[in-house]
């Protein structure tokens, strides 16, 4: 898939975007000039990322231009562009973790997910993305997913809190 921008958005999987979620955005912030950056993150919110048709309605609805809802929008980086799974695996790659075997949790997550680094699984529930340095290095090898982190990873131990996150989701937790 490709956006007008040009860039290829390869992670991205094929999903219905629900436009009247944006109904009560649309309303807030129509007619009010500064805004949109507080829409994109209001959007973001609801899908998790930045679908390439809802920034075209978004521009449309609030009148600003399509070309500078993009621009905003892959100006800063806590937008994304591409579809993520619900849970987001950050693995640290920084020097304290690699020296202490992230690549070894990596294989053993992409592995677990049948992914690679970069990717989403199948079902949307994971992305896996290497990170540099979370800031908790005497942990370290660390990963963070929604936000926890995990530290004094072992491979097996990167693998029972991932199997751990898809039992509670197959029993709605
Ligand atoms: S290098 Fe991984 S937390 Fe600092």
């Amino acid at each position: 898939m490709s956006c007008c921008c040009g860039k290829e958005n390869e992670n991205a999987k094929e999903m219905q975007v629900d436009f009247e979620k944006l109904a009560p955005i649309v309303s807030k912030y129509k007619g009010t000039k500064g805004t949109l950056i507080s829409v994109l993150q209001e959007v973001q919110e609801i899908y998790n990322y930045l679908p390439m048709e809802v920034l075209d309605y978004i521009a449309g609805e609030i009148g600003v231009k399509p070309a500078k809802v993009y621009g905003v929008a892959t100006f800063y980086t806590q937008f994304r562009l591409d579809a993520v799974g619900k849970h987001i695996i950050m693995l640290c790659q920084g020097t304290a973790c690699h020296v202490n075997g992230s690549k070894a949790i990596e294989e053993a997550v992409c592995d677990e997910l049948n992914i690679k680094e970069g990717e989403t699984t199948e079902d949307n529930l994971f992305t896996l993305e290497n990170v540099a340095c979370l800031g908790c290095c005497s942990l370290s090898p660390v990963m963070m997913i929604d936000g926890e982190t995990y530290g004094n990873l072992t491979p097996d131990k990167a693998r029972k809190i991932i199997r751990e996150i898809k039992e509670n989701e197959s029993k709605g937790v």
